[in-house]
């Protein structure tokens, strides 16, 4: 089954000087979804946004939105960010001792469930969860930081996530470019998270969104 690749830009590397031109931007540049990475301190070294944020591009586009949740304890959030208007809610396979009840809450509250495995963890924290999620995310970097190096072992992990996930979206995160898109869409994923690669590319968001699609065919 041939999966249409969608471009997710993250907003972790935007311009928040101007949030919504930069989202409006890729939007009409041809962004599938719009993902918010939302980072507590501890679960990562680093501390970005809240609900707030959601709610407000929430109001710029209709895309839909993916919360990435970078934070210890993510049951304690889903509500608010299900509230705020996120349609995905990713939630670190590290981050709870109850993943099958977060991902079900998720569902309950009329989002999607997706899980997201960082770059040491293995594809086999996935095996009893995939029944209930509507996508995985495989971590091409360490969480926490935008413009990071992908992980060059990267695409072999992809492709076992695809042997165990035939059916499921696999989305990609970290250091993805016109350069490493094509390696992981080769080996199996779909949905292609880039920030720096759309909000820091010199010529422009609507270049950078172009680059990738153009790499990837
Ligand atoms: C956690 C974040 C980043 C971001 C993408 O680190 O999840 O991976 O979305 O950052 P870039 O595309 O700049 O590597």
């Amino acid at each position: 089954m041939t999966r249409k690749v969608e471009i997710v830009p993250s907003i972790l590397s935007a311009d928040f000087t101007r949030l919504g031109e930069q989202v409006e931007e890729a939007a009409g540049a041809g962004a599938d979804r719009i993902q918010i990475d939302v980072m507590d301190g501890h679960f990562v070294p680093n501390l970005t946004m809240g609900p707030g944020i959601v709610a407000a591009v929430r109001r710029v586009t209709r895309l839909p939105l993916e919360v990435h949740l970078m934070v210890e304890k993510p049951e304690m959030f889903l509500e608010a960010f299900v509230e705020a208007g996120a349609d995905y809610v990713l939630i670190q396979v590290e981050s709870t001792y109850s993943l099958y009840r977060s991902v079900s809450r998720v569902a309950e509250l009329g989002a999607k469930a997706g899980v997201v495995l960082n770059p040491a963890t293995e594809v086999s924290a996935l095996t009893e969860i995939v029944p209930f999620v509507a996508m995985v995310n495989v971590m091409t970097v360490e969480p926490g930081f935008g413009g990071q190096k992908f992980i060059k072992t990267s695409p072999e992990k992809v492709r076992r996530v695809r042997e165990l996930a035939p059916e499921l979206d696999i989305e990609v995160d970290g250091g993805i470019d016109a350069k490493t898109a094509p390696l992981v869409v080769e080996a199996g994923a779909n949905l292609l998270v880039a920030g720096s690669a759309v909000f820091g590319y010199k010529q422009g968001v609507a270049a950078g969104i172009e680059a990738i699609r153009r790499a990837v065919g």
